[in-house]
């Protein structure tokens, strides 16, 4: 664990330059707008510890993929979310001497992420190995207005000497992956062009032949005014860059405007795509820095409105939620239904791909709970367009008869990931789709979404679950053999309990969609099923059958339900008997040691009981959380959330805390310890829920909404806001008691603390 950014409500800082943890901060301090993002990598050139990230949204390189052993049914490819041509370049000489933190010494180094307003600022004065001393100041954007602009403003100044200071401002496209399978480049060159004050680099992907084109414009100004001065331009390989010396004299201020234009293939026609940069370079130059951010940090002001979570009395807990929320809007804005939230979203490149269960599991409710319906919605679209695709995927593994299975990881719907014991037999991933299409419905009423898209989804995912399961003779149930649970801690193991739970569950609300359906629109309930070559007569009744006799493990004496067959015949030791330097396990044990141990990666049984929390009672729940909890390590960034969550339920706020401070600060206090690879965004989204449905004990009941909520031991209140059923709410809690706001114009039924009330439109309630 780390503790060296500074605690602030709005900002995350970083007081003195840490090389060692520059990785880790150029995570944290990552910026993006939807469409593009990148880590916070310097402006100018550095030679120390760093990872050079820039990506571009739905833009990927199939990588081929490479395992020990080929095992029939692996992926071709394993998706890379692609290192992009880098337009934030300033290279900066002071009479010829290049400009590197990792060479000079560096003192007042600042850096800070203004979340309000979502720029990032860093400053530092470094003294040459020649003495020559300078102060830099540079803040950046990617506009959230403007989403194919990013602009700079870098201020250098020289403090002990007169001279020149050569200003080298660039598009490099010559970049690599970090994790390439095969030490190749994944980008070709297109064209490039360099004029004046301006270039381009157009680049396209091998294989997928992706095209961006990466284009900038710049200017500088002495103090306030303007310069006119040469430049020298200069072109190599995936590279242009223009040049310009102007002579300075001691603590003149040289303050140099970046305007760079990133357009790709994946929204406009590749001829055109040089025009375009060209024009969309142009309009940012006109519009100048300023417009620029004050356009930029008012779309951020109104999305803070919608979604902002306020704590008094708690600024690491504050800060937590805001960094939490600020990355997920940086990294998903949900307009494109073709886009989804990559693990690590624009801040790296571990995890390839964009989509995993996560989406479904930990993203939606979030955008949900704070955004318009259309978003997540979109998330859900996106499933439905890859549903072909999740049947081919399933018949590649010998199932039949129109059986989804949709991937572990997707770029475009085809699975990518690897290693066995995830590809094949991570399977629970299905269940949380289905599971996404009760959630979306539940929160939002529009049970129409059923018969337009949601049916056909279930179906292909229930016909999955009944192909994978068997009848076991001495049980005299079914059994699903051959597992990974979300605990990937195990592999290869018989009756998770979840997996079990998560297909039994499909297969009822199939079952519960189609009757819905069919009474609400017939129509298409009989041209469904006709184009499915569903058969009512042989399919459902298996599906009940299955639904009625499916094992679940568990020890009948202490009513504990086993993660999968077997649990208990481990040495069971709890975590609070491994000595830190143990920690965490994967990075410390042996892969063995670690599947023969009872330690458990992320929740897995409390992750069924999280998600069916009406089937279970609350007894049922403190025996599983109470046997579970101490054999969790938390080591998947997903786990902290729900158990925060539970915890909550049971009223041990002193876990719920420390949980939630867990899964808020996982990235900016670096618990596990991984936080240099990219930030844990999905995780983000499980932060949120730990908050809304923890502190606040929200649930989605499917008559109205409820609430529980508690006030954390030491804070004087907090507020969150909601969106629910065309209503847009906000929980005020303070000592004083709950308020709830309605600001919509209808008056809203809620629970709270189990008992009914009324919230008028417009007005306001103390509950
Ligand atoms: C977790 C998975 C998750 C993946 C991407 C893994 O460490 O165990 O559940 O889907 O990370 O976030």
């Amino acid at each position: 664990m780390k503790n060296y950014l500074t605690h602030d409500p709005w900002n995350i800082i970083e007081e003195g330059f840490h090389p060692d943890y520059n990785e880790v901060s150029e995570s944290c301090f990552s910026i993006g707008n939807g469409k593009m993002g990148q880590r916070a990598n310097f402006e100018e050139q550095f030679s120390g510890q760093t990872l050079p990230g820039s990506y571009i949204a739905g833009i990927y390189y199939p990588d081929k993929t490479r395992v020990g052993w080929w095992k029939n049914g692996y992926p071709e490819y394993f998706a890379k979310v692609l290192n992009s041509p880098n337009w934030i370049g300033i290279d900066i000489k002071l009479d010829g001497e290049v400009l590197d933190l990792a060479t000079c010494k560096v003192k007042d180094f600042r850096r800070v992420l203004n979340m309000k307003e979502g720029y990032l600022e860093r400053s530092f004065t470094a003294k040459l190995l020649s003495g020559k001393e300078v102060a830099v100041k540079s803040t950046r954007f990617c506009s959230v207005v403007d989403t194919e602009v990013g602009a700079i403003r870098y201020t250098v100044k020289p403090l002990n000497f007169d001279g020149r200071i050569t200003v080298t401002p660039y598009v490099d496209g010559d970049v690599m992956n970090k994790d390439t399978n095969w030490d190749e480049g994944f980008w070709t060159e297109i064209e490039k062009t360099a004029k004046k004050r301006s270039c381009f680099v157009t680049t396209e992907t091998k294989k997928t032949q992706f095209q961006a084109c990466v284009g900038m414009r710049f200017s500088i100004f002495k103090g306030k005014t303007e310069l006119e001065f040469p430049t020298t331009t200069t072109l190599e390989e995936k590279y242009a860059a223009c040049s310009a010396t102007v002579r300075c004299k001691a603590n003149d201020e040289l303050v140099i405007y970046k305007y760079a234009a990133v357009v790709s293939s994946f929204y406009h026609e590749k001829p055109k795509l040089l025009e375009r940069c060209k024009k969309v370079v142009k309009k940012a130059f006109k519009k100048g820095f300023e417009k620029l951010l004050k356009e930029h940090a008012a779309a951020w002001a109104a999305k803070w409105e919608e979604a902002d979570i306020t704590i008094e009395g708690d600024v690491a807990a504050q800060q937590g939620i805001r960094f939490n929320i600020f990355h997920l809007y940086q990294t998903y804005s949900g307009e494109d239904e073709r886009l989804n939230i990559g693990p690590k979203g624009f801040t790296g490149e571990k995890y390839g791909g964009s989509t995993y269960w996560d989406t479904e599991a930990y993203c939606l409710p979030f955008y949900l709970g704070t955004a318009d319906q259309k978003i997540a919605r979109n998330l859900l679209i996106y499933r439905h367009k890859h549903l072909q695709k999740a049947i081919e995927n399933a018949g590649k593994l010998g199932f039949k008869n129109g059986a989804a299975l949709y991937p572990m990881v997707t770029m475009n719907g085809e699975e990518c990931h690897n290693e066995w014991e995830i590809t094949f037999e991570e399977i629970h991933r299905n269940g949380a789709i289905a599971y996404a299409i009760f959630d979306y419905i539940r929160h939002t009423g529009e049970q129409s979404y059923l018969a337009e898209y949601g049916l056909e989804v279930l179906i292909g995912i229930a016909r999955f679950w009944s192909q994978r399961v068997h009848w076991s003779v001495p049980k005299q149930q079914y059994v699903m053999h051959g597992v990974t649970g979300p605990n990937e801690y195990e592999n290869n193991v018989n009756n998770n309990w979840y997996t079990n739970l998560l297909a039994v569950w499909s297969l009822e609300y199939t079952m519960e969609a189609m009757k819905t359906v069919e009474a609400e629109a017939p129509e298409k309930y009989a041209s469904l099923l006709k184009r499915l070559n569903f058969d009512q007569a042989t399919e459902t009744v298996v599906w009940s059958e299955i639904v009625a006799k499916m094992h679940f493990p568990q020890h009948e004496k202490s009513g504990i339900f086993l993660q999968q067959e077997g649990f208990l015949d481990k040495e069971i030791r709890t975590v609070d008997e491994l000595p830190a330097e143990d920690r965490p396990l994967h990075q410390k044990w042996s892969w063995d040691r670690i599947l023969r141990s009872c330690f458990i990666k992320q929740a897995d049984v409390l992750q069924g009981i999280y998600f069916f929390e009406e089937r279970f009672s609350e007894e049922e729940l403190r025996r599983n959380f109470d046997f579970y909890e101490p054999l969790t390590v938390h080591e998947s960034s997903l786990s902290a959330c729900v158990h925060a969550i539970l915890a909550a339920r049971l009223g041990k706020y002193g876990k719920a805390y420390e949980m939630y401070l867990r899964t808020a600060r996982l990235d900016l206090d670096d618990y596990n310890n991984d936080t240099e690879d990219g930030l844990h965004i999905t995780s983000m989204a499980g932060t949120w829920m730990a908050f809304v449905e923890g502190f606040g004990g929200m649930r989605a009941e499917s008559d109205m909404l409820s609430f529980r909520p508690y006030l954390p031991e030491g804070w004087e209140g907090y507020t969150f806001r909601i969106q629910w059923r065309g209503h847009y709410l906000q929980v005020k809690v303070s000592k004083a008691g709950t308020v709830i706001a309605n600001h919509s114009g209808q008056p809203l039924r809620l629970r709270v603390h189990g008992k009914v009330v009324e919230v008028g439109a417009g007005s306001e309630t103390a509950c």
